[in-house]
């Protein structure tokens, strides 16, 4: 006879605190969120709904027009919306909004528990201490010290380095497989890869590091969108921990090997600046590393790729840039006021106050489409039509306004304007070969996929 035995108690798996510490950044950064987008979706707000519907974000440009329609601020559920020039423009000068979500936003409980949560070496870029979530003091004491490595000269240094770059990719497009007329993709073969190889001469890495920052790239990215699901932000954490981790490594290579490079620069200004007390500790300089890496090479891929759609699309203003190339430079800003990569950005009241008569609760979210004010009637005639000669598109708002105004701005219009200029020059004979893709993101707006014939031959 055998003895019976009992049956093994299935254990429930504790978890561990590694674990419960992810769950609450998780559910706090992204949970929360998620769920105040989806009850503003079904209450109708619009900005919530573009958030939850691929289709609207195919085509969001009716759907901003609606919200600029409404009127100047459109309060909602779980977010305000503004999509006029000149109430857009306000906000991001304005004292009274600021960058990044405020403490108190959070109940204290919640805050208690996001502090005590937070892991370190998986801090995103996309929170204080970086400058563009920072305000006051603290932003001006970031942005003096990551400015040092942005002077005219050092932006003018790169240009020569950003034509070579450029004629080398061009270079390999022309060699290789397309001398039979076989389309090229003109995202993934050269937008894609310009600006993370001048990126790569700004931080002063190896140029052979482009494929593991085009990965990171790849994954950070959804981070910009609002509540990603649980598996989503465990990668973008994993992948936030390898980039911060090579950051902190680099600095120190960066202090052994200082180089005529922007991040060399900011690195030696920082210590400079720590003798008196205002330098940036090595989790401030992460994470202003961190935004400059990936704001460097993720918004200038999708200038380049849908100007260069714009192009395809009107060969005649194709020829007007060819006949008068001083005109490159308006190009790139009409480019940028129709196609601007960043469709929106956020502020929060800090206090209780009105905007345009609209009472705005205090510590409320708005939702500045600058992709909206840029199409604005009242301030560009005709909004939807691409005229490089349009005399006011350097008023445009894609690349922000006021203190956050973007820092690498003269660096994204020089590598447009580089990128596109010697790309049509090479081939005059370029045309489109087929649909676009756009890519997913609401936030950040661009093709994934420009296929095109370069006329060869
Ligand atoms: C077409 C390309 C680009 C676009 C459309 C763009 C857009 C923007 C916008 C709209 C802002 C302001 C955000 C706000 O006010 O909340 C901004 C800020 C910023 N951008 Fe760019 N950007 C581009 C390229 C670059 C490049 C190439 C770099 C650096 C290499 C860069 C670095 C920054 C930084 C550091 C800030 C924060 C500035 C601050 O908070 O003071 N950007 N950008």
């Amino acid at each position: 006879m055998t003895t019976p035995t009992r049956p093994a108690r299935v254990r429930a798996r504790v978890p561990r605190q590694a674990d419960v510490k992810l769950a609450v950044r998780w559910g706090i950064r992204q949970g929360l969120p998620a769920v105040g987008m989806k009850l503003g979706a079904r209450s109708g707000d619009l900005f919530a709904r573009l958030n939850a519907d691929p289709a609207l974000q195919k085509d969001p440009f009716p759907l901003y027009a609606q919200i600029r329609a409404q009127g100047d601020v459109v309060p909602g559920r779980y977010v305000y919306t503004a999509a006029r020039y000149g109430v857009v423009s306000e906000l991001l000068k304005s004292d009274a909004f600021r960058s990044g979500v405020p403490d108190e936003a959070l109940p204290a409980p919640l805050r208690r528990a996001l502090a005590w949560a937070i892991d370190p070496r998986a801090q995103p870029f996309t929170e204080r201490p970086a400058m563009i979530m920072t305000n006051g003091a603290e932003h001006l004491r970031l942005r003096k010290v990551a400015s040092r490595g942005f002077t005219p000269k050092a932006i003018d240094n790169l240009r020569l380095r950003t034509i070579e770059i450029a004629d080398h990719l061009l270079d390999e497009l022309d060699e290789a497989k397309h001398r039979d007329g076989s389309p090229a993709d003109l995202v993934e073969e050269y937008a894609n890869l310009l600006p993370v190889l001048v990126i790569a001469e700004v931080l002063g890495v190896p140029a052979k590091l482009q494929e593991t920052f085009l990965g990171w790239g790849d994954r950070i990215l959804q981070i910009a969108a609002f509540g990603v699901p649980f598996r989503t932000f465990l990668d973008i954490e994993d992948c936030l921990r390898e980039m911060n981790t090579w950051l902190l490594g680099h600095f120190d290579y960066l202090r052994a090997n200082p180089g005529e490079n922007l991040l060399s620069r900011m690195v030696a200004a920082s210590d400079a600046e720590n003798a008196t007390g205002n330098g940036l500790t090595e989790t401030e300089l992460m994470a202003n590393a961190g935004l400059l890496l990936f704001a460097g090479f993720e918004t200038t891929v999708n200038l380049i790729g849908s100007g260069a759609l714009r192009l395809l699309a009107h060969p005649d203003q194709a020829k007007l840039l060819r006949d008068e190339p001083e005109r490159w430079r308006n190009a790139i800003d009409e480019m940028l006021r129709l196609d601007g990569p960043a469709q929106f950005t956020v502020r929060h009241s800090q206090v209780a106050t009105e905007l345009r008569g609209v009472p705005v609760p205090k510590l409320r979210m708005i939702i500045c489409l600058l992709a909206g004010a840029n199409r604005d009637p009242a301030v560009f005639a005709d909004p939807d039509r691409f005229d490089i000669t349009r005399a006011n598109a350097r008023d445009h708002l894609a690349l922000g306004a006021g203190v956050h105004f973007c820092l690498g701005a003269s660096l994204a219009r020089l590598e447009g304007e580089v990128a596109l200029s010697r790309l049509f020059e090479r081939f005059p004979n370029l045309a489109a070969a087929g649909a676009p893709t756009l890519g997913p993101n609401a936030a950040l707006r661009g093709y994934i996929q420009v296929p095109a014939t370069l006329g060869l031959g």
